[in-house]
């Protein structure tokens, strides 16, 4: 049963989210936030909990392309109430572990990979490298508040399915605990989705993506 969002846990997973990336963080926007990305394929991007009137506005008033509207609901919901212009982007999906992930103290990294930290003001990264010096994997923990943010892990494509994300997410979640923090948010893409599954996780709500990709 997913749930809805409230401000509180948008803004702070949102935080995190700019943190992590080094961006500007967000600022309100009527009901939602507005983060100013800066990309030239994703300029800014307006997240809302729900799409109220002050989303329906934006998708009715905004007809420049790459500006994302993101909302943490099914593209149903409101596909019938917006211009035709906007397309619709990958479903996300915004998970949440509120405990201890379901990945055993004894996981440990396959043999001939090396795990290397970075830590930054507000990001730590962990990334698993290969023998030859190749990065195999790699993903972020930002602390907002009380959760834990995870962001952009990723498995190179030839490394996928040898446990690489399983023990990289398992560093992440010990810094976590270090600061006494227990829950853990993100936003998952469908590939994502399956493997937070695989470690206790649950869907918490749709996250859905629209944008105007070109010039209209
Ligand atoms: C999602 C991703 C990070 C998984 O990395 P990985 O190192 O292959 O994951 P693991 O080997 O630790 O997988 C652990 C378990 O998660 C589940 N899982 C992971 N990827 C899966 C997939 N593509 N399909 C189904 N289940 C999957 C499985 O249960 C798997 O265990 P198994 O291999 O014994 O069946 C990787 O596929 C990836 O980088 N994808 C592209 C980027 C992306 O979508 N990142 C996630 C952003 S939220």
């Amino acid at each position: 049963m997913h749930k809805k969002v409230s401000i509180e846990i948008l803004e702070k997973w949102l935080t995190g989210w700019s943190l992590s990336r080094a961006l500007p963080l967000p600022t309100s926007h009527k009901t939602g936030f507005k983060v100013n990305v800066g990309d030239e394929k994703q300029k800014m991007r307006y997240v809302f909990s729900e799409p109220d009137a002050f989303f329906l506005h934006l998708a009715e008033s905004i007809d420049e392309p790459w500006v994302f509207l993101k909302v943490c609901t099914c593209f149903d919901d409101f596909k019938d109430k917006i211009p035709d212009r906007w397309i619709l982007q990958p479903q996300g999906y915004m998970m949440s572990c509120l405990g201890l992930m379901k990945i055993p103290d004894t996981v440990c990294l396959p043999r001939g990979y090396t795990l290397e930290f970075e830590s930054y003001p507000s990001a730590f990264v962990a990334k698993i490298m290969t023998k030859t010096g190749e990065q195999a994997a790699i993903g972020r923990v930002v602390i907002v508040d009380d959760i834990a943010i995870y962001d952009r892990i990723l498995t190179e494509k030839e490394y996928q399915r040898k446990g690489l994300a399983t023990f990289l997410i398992k560093q992440l979640e010990k810094i976590a605990l270090s600061k006494k923090v227990f829950k853990n948010f993100l936003i998952a893409t469908e590939e994502g989705k399956m493997l937070y599954e695989a470690l206790g996780w649950e869907v918490y709500s749709f996250y859905t993506s629209i944008v105007i990709p070109s010039k209209i």
